[in-house]
């Protein structure tokens, strides 16, 4: 069976209560269970990893090498700094998309610019919690 790993890097625990007119009302766990069952419709099992803390993104990323066959990824913030997570992403062989709830290029400047995306297989941006269902459409949809 297909395998995938959702990764969602920090601060993104806080959904529901965290700025909701911008990243929407859903709980992290809610969305993790929506893409569990679109997934499992398409025949692919989800696993999730929520982190604050960049290492252990890092760790994820190099464990769903072999253990996953891609993997859909918020990096939240480290978005915008992270050369460690862009390298990880690069490193690993298997197909990346990079995900956001909020459209990053109707925000502050400091948010057009990512890292990670260059080192993706594609990026979707700007549609709440379905950003991460078209990512799975995108990686796993119907031919
Ligand atoms: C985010 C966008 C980032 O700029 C921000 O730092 C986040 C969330 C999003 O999903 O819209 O933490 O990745």
């Amino acid at each position: 069976m297909t395998k995938l790993l959702v990764l969602h890097g920090p601060n993104l625990n806080l959904l529901g209560t965290r700025e909701p007119e911008i990243y929407g009302s859903l709980t992290l766990a809610e969305i993790d269970r929506r893409l569990e069952e679109a997934a499992f419709e398409r025949g692919v099992e989800v696993y999730s990893i929520q982190s604050n803390h960049e290492g252990v993104l890092i760790d994820a990323l190099h464990e769903a090498a072999t253990k996953a066959d891609g993997v859909i990824f918020n990096p939240g913030g480290y978005t915008h700094t992270s050369v460690a997570l862009r390298d990880a992403v690069a490193a690993i062989g298997i197909p990346v998309v990079e995900v956001h709830l909020s459209n990053v290029y109707a925000r502050e400047a400091f948010r057009k610019k990512s890292l990670i995306a260059p080192v993706c297989q594609g990026r979707i941006t700007g549609f709440g919690w379905r950003s991460y269902l078209l990512a799975l459409e995108a990686l796993w949809g119907a031919e």
